[in-house]
């Protein structure tokens, strides 16, 4: 997809119908090479249609308003670039493979992900109408200490957004963000490069959107924003909304860390007092520590859990 591509669905999107002539002249192209175009963008899943007299129209108005995201982007003091892609294995695994040639600060959105990756080797199930998305982060100090926090603080940041936009979301710990006691947001944070050295870190995010419902194989344990709500979300809103949160608290987690964060986190977080299994063991959960470890009772003694698989026995 090219800017083109991305001109004629920024006036599909904002037009009932417009015709080729106006696409036509509008891009200073060919009836014929907008024809080749829409049809392109058919087959790409947008469900463009035409009327006689009328012209073209976008039926299915969500969608990605990419012009939208590049428009922030190149207004924004943090983020250096964007790239949309329609379809790809998944967004971490393209940062990963694509790191030297894109910019600090850059973000990678995919509509469709075909290996979709989770936390402990899992497959992350790609949703139609979700945002699955990886930021990359170039030359952090890979200060292994850091990097828990830090994926909590993202947590927090999304958990954060959504509840701006009337959702009733909490923390599972650690990066987990949950409504209605299933999973809506996953994040997996991976790094790449030496440990105390320079590298980077990416951030990927999967947020289940818009779909109506999850598949059966993990209906028991995953929701999406609208099965719980029954309405829509403005997709382009909520990512233009992350960005925009991310970047504004970086600079408090990066002067003060998780601490600046850490009553917040505290106030949405659901496995506080709860008996939990962390790999397996079972806990209390008696607090969160000021690097976002989680602090816990067993057997009459204090454990501080870094990392691990947590399952809250509700
Ligand atoms: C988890 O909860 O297990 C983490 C899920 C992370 C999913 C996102 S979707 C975008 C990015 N690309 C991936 O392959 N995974 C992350």
């Amino acid at each position: 997809m090219d800017e083109k591509d991305i001109c004629i669905l920024k006036k599909l999107y904002e037009n009932e119908y417009i015709s080729g002539e106006e696409l036509a002249s509008l891009l200073h192209v060919s009836r014929m090479a907008i024809n080749k175009r829409i049809k392109s963008l058919q087959a790409l899943g947008y469900r463009i249609e035409s009327a006689k007299k009328k012209g073209y129209m976008l039926v299915d108005k969500d969608l990605i308003r990419i012009w939208e995201i590049e428009g922030h982007i190149q207004s924004s003091n943090l983020f250096k670039g964007f790239i949309y892609l329609n379809e790809v294995d998944s967004t971490n695994a393209y940062v990963k493979q694509n790191q030297q040639y894109l910019p600090n600060a850059t973000l990678v959105y995919a509509e469709r992900q075909t290996q979709g990756r989770g936390r402990f080797s899992r497959r992350w199930v790609d949703l139609d109408k979700g945002i699955k998305m990886s930021i990359l982060l170039k030359l952090l100090l890979l200060d292994l200490e850091k990097i828990v926090p830090f994926t909590l603080f993202t947590g927090l940041v999304i958990n954060r957004v959504l509840r701006k936009h009337g959702v009733e979301s909490f923390i599972k710990w650690s990066n987990d963000i949950y409504l209605n006691g299933k999973k809506v947001c996953g994040i997996l944070s991976e790094l790449s490069g030496e440990v105390e050295g320079f590298g980077s870190i990416i951030i990927g995010i999967g947020i289940n959107v818009n779909a109506k419902n999850v598949p059966e194989e993990i209906k028991d344990i995953a929701t999406t924003l609208k099965a719980e709500t029954l309405h829509d979300f403005d997709r382009t809103r909520l990512i233009i909304d992350i960005l925009k949160e991310f970047e504004r608290e970086l600079s408090n987690f990066e002067k003060y860390g998780f601490s600046y964060f850490r009553d917040e986190y505290k106030s949405f977080c659901i496995n506080l007092g709860k008996e939990i299994l962390v790999n397996g063991e079972r806990m209390l959960c008696k607090d969160i520590g000021k690097n976002g470890e989680l602090v816990c009772e067993k057997d009459g003694k204090i454990v501080e859990i870094s990392s691990g698989e947590v399952t809250i026995r509700f």
